[in-house]
């Protein structure tokens, strides 16, 4: 496994491989892997010759108040994952080279944004957008790999890619969680272990929606009213940002389950803001009868 600092070397090696005919996958990442982005660069290495996986920790993505310094780092701990996983690249680049001084420019995915994630974090997407965009011009994939963990990011990612006519494969590889069902973030070490199993009313509500949704209830108002109990139920001090039912791909709003729709979250247990989704999709009947 090789790892690449310099933009310029990344470049190279890429327009290398291209000339050579090898598929070259992606995997970007911010670093301090766990089990989730360590099965996308599995996922990755399924459909390409060579797995580059990125850890840059993108300033441009963070609002002016949370935390960059913070964000946990482990570049040791990391390669050695990675190159267990199947990594072939590590492309590790600087902050001063991905924005140099006078750097101005940004891609914006404008209606997708708004909502959900954007709503309350409204710069953060346009940093995803354009550290992406640059990542895919300096790796050139054919394939990538991004988590439905968060999906909105990955729609975003997809109209980026499809608007831009970059000529790439978009898979969106399934959440992995703890064997509890609390889906793996780098967050989750905020929490004391008294504090941990409030974690999970995120996943419990979610478990909840599915189960009402499978026996027939489509009313998206009644589903919410009961998660927001299951969720105060685990956990008395959680403040609920939102839960929003959406299109899978447009991510507008639905008031009646159908197919493709996802039920997604935000919930700040403890000072830790989570999100988690699970996508809903309802019998055959009851789809006919939503309809
Ligand atoms: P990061 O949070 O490091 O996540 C990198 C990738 O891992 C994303 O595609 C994310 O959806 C995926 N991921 C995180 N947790 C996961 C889980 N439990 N199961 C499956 N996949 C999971 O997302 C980012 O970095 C950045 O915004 C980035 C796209 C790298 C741009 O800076």
């Amino acid at each position: 496994m090789r790892t690449v600092r310099s933009i310029k070397t990344m470049q190279n090696i890429s327009r290398e491989l291209a000339a050579r005919g090898k598929r070259i996958g992606l995997v970007p990442t911010m670093g301090f892997l766990h089990e989730g982005h360590l099965s996308l660069i599995r996922r990755a290495r399924k459909y390409s010759d060579v797995v580059i996986v990125t850890i840059f920790v993108n300033p441009a993505q963070f609002g002016p108040h949370e935390d960059l310094k913070k964000y946990p780092r482990d570049e040791k701990g990391d390669l050695k994952k990675i190159k267990a996983a199947g990594g072939d690249i590590v492309f590790i680049p600087k902050a001063t080279d991905i924005y140099p001084e006078d750097f101005e420019t940004f891609v914006d995915v404008e209606k997708l944004t708004k909502v959900l994630e954007g709503a309350s974090r409204p710069t953060h997407f346009r940093g995803v957008t354009t550290i992406v965009a640059k990542l895919f011009n300096i790796t050139r994939p054919d394939v990538v790999v991004f988590g439905m963990k968060d999906y909105q990011q990955a729609e975003v990612l997809r109209r980026m890619t499809k608007d831009l006519g970059y000529p790439i494969r978009f898979i969106i590889s399934p959440t992995v969680r703890e064997k509890d069902g609390l889906a793996m973030s780098s967050r989750n070490r905020y929490f004391t272990p008294e504090q941990r199993p409030e974690a999970l009313c995120l996943y419990f509500s979610l478990r909840t929606a599915r189960e009402m949704v499978r026996s027939g209830v489509t009313d998206c108002k009644k589903i919410e009213k009961e998660m927001r109990a299951v969720i105060k139920a685990a956990s008395p001090t959680a403040e609920i940002d939102y839960i929003a039912f959406t299109d899978f791909h447009t991510l507008k709003p639905v008031r009646i389950i159908k197919a493709q729709c996802v039920c997604s979250l935000a919930v700040k247990v403890h000072g830790v803001r989570l999100i988690d989704n699970l996508g809903l999709n309802v019998p055959e009947k009851s789809a006919r009868r939503a309809d």
